[in-house]
């Protein structure tokens, strides 16, 4: 075995199977650690169908995936995340029946006893505001807060890379703004962040690198401040709100 490398998340080449189809082609993505790298792209590009790929959900047809040089194409959700790659999937929800400590006991229950206990202190320093509300049900919560919870269960296990699906979707642009510094301190620890959003605003603020993907393929491959500066592109794919 190699030698883990700390190059972050890299697709190569990849094409996401969706009924059996391809519904994207020939991908190659690089997610360094240490910063937010996003995909913009308007509905139905394969956004989603990438992240799924990468936390081991849907088939991949061709082309690979490597975490940190690992090759961990194929593998099944648990192996992905046994290898330090945490992945939000688009609208993932709480389990609103149980209080935010179960929740987060459900996401840190296959972590040693002391790995969990040092993740749940990794994420409360994230979410200070979850403290006080350790033992309310999850349906009480805000949307916001709700939020956090996912976002503190993708953490919980300290990942080295962390892909989030559509972070702003369906919430106030305020709690947005609560939600946008706790990525980039976990990026500034070292964490290869990958932040997939359909719209540009939030993400281009974040992130380093940017890529477009329309139709499942590349359209744009570059610097997020680049591409801020191209309207036109970004309109062409609908990737502004206004
Ligand atoms: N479960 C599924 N079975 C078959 N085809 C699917 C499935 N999910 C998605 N697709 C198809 O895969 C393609 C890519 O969809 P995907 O959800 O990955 O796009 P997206 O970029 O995330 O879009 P959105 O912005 O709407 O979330 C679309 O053509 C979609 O119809
Ligand atoms: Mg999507």
């Amino acid at each position: 075995m190699t030698e883990a490398s700390n190059e972050g998340l890299k697709l190569t080449s990849l094409s996401v199977l969706r009924a059996g189809r391809p519904v994207t082609h020939d991908v190659s993505i690089h997610v360094p650690p240490g910063q937010v790298t996003t995909i913009l792209g308007p509905n139905g590009a394969g956004k989603s169908s990438t992240a799924a790929a990468i936390a081991g959900l849907v088939a991949v047809g061709s082309g690979s995936i490597h975490a940190n040089g690992s090759d961990i194409t194929g593998m099944r959700p648990e192996r992905v995340r046994a290898e330090g790659v945490s992945v939000v999937p688009e609208g993932r929800r709480l389990l609103t029946d149980l209080t935010v400590e179960d929740n987060m006991r459900v996401a840190s229950y296959s972590l040693g006893k002391a790995a969990a206990a040092e993740g749940l202190d990794y994420t409360l320093q994230l979410f200070p505001e979850l403290e006080k509300r350790w033992d309310i049900g999850g349906r009480l919560l805000s949307g916001g807060e709700q939020q956090m919870v996912v976002l503190a269960q993708a953490l919980v296990s300290k990942p080295k890379v962390l892909v989030v699906d559509e972070l702003s979707l369906g919430l106030a642009p305020i709690v947005v703004k609560r939600l946008v510094p706790v990525l980039a301190e976990v990026a500034n620890s070292g964490v290869a962040v990958l932040l997939i959003e359909q719209f540009a605003h939030l993400a281009l603020e974040l992130a380093t690198k940017a890529y477009v993907l329309e139709g499942g393929r590349i359209r744009y491959d570059g610097t997020a401040a680049e591409l801020s500066e191209q309207p036109e592109l970004l309109h062409a794919a609908y990737l502004l709100r206004d």
